[in-house]
C-alpha cells in the first residue's frame, strides 16, 4: 500500500527552534526526529478534525514578535481591523526593547478564527503563536 509506505521530506527551521526541537525528542523519549515529527502531525490532525468549522468557539490568540520587524506592525494591524467582527479585545504587552507579546480574545466561528490565527502567526517576525479555544453555546 503506497499510503503507509514511508515518505520523506526535508523541513528548514532556524538554528535556536532545532535545538529546542531536539531537546524535545530527548525529553519525550523519541527515537529519533522522524518519530517526534509523525506524532506532533498526528496530533495536530487529531485535533483539526475535531473542531466543526461551523462551531462557535471563544479563545485567545498569543503572539510573541519583534516589533522592529520591517512592516510586521502594519501587516497585523490591517489584518486585525479586516476581522474585526472576530476581534473581541487586544491586549500588548512590551516584554522588552524589542520583544512584544500580544493576546488577541476572539469569538465567532471555528473556521474564521482558525483563519485568522493562521494570518496572524504566519506574518514574518512573529516567533510564536498560541491559539487557544473553547466551545460555547451558540446564542
Ligand atoms: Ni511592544
Amino acid at each position: 500500500m503506497s499510503g503507509s509506505s514511508l515518505k520523506r521530506f526535508s523541513v528548514s527551521m532556524e538554528g535556536d527552534l532545532l535545538s529546542s526541537f531536539d531537546h524535545l525528542v530527548t525529553l519525550r523519549g523519541y527515537e529519533n526526529r522522524s518519530e517526534a515529527v509523525r506524532d506532533l502531525v498526528r496530533e495536530a490532525i487529531v485535533k483539526q478534525s475535531y473542531n466543526d468549522s461551523e462551531q462557535i468557539i471563544a479563545g485567545s490568540i498569543l503572539l510573541f514578535y519583534n516589533h522592529e520587524q520591517r512592516n510586521l506592525l502594519e501587516e497585523m494591524t490591517e489584518v486585525q481591523h479586516d476581522k474585526h467582527d472576530l476581534i473581541l479585545a487586544t491586549t500588548h504587552f512590551h516584554l522588552d526593547y524589542g520583544s512584544c507579546l500580544e493576546l488577541i480574545v476572539v469569538k465567532g466561528k471555528v473556521k474564521e478564527i482558525q483563519e485568522l490565527s493562521h494570518q496572524l502567526t504566519s506574518l514574518k517576525g512573529v516567533s510564536y503563536g498560541k491559539f487557544t479555544v473553547a466551545p460555547v453555546e451558540e446564542i
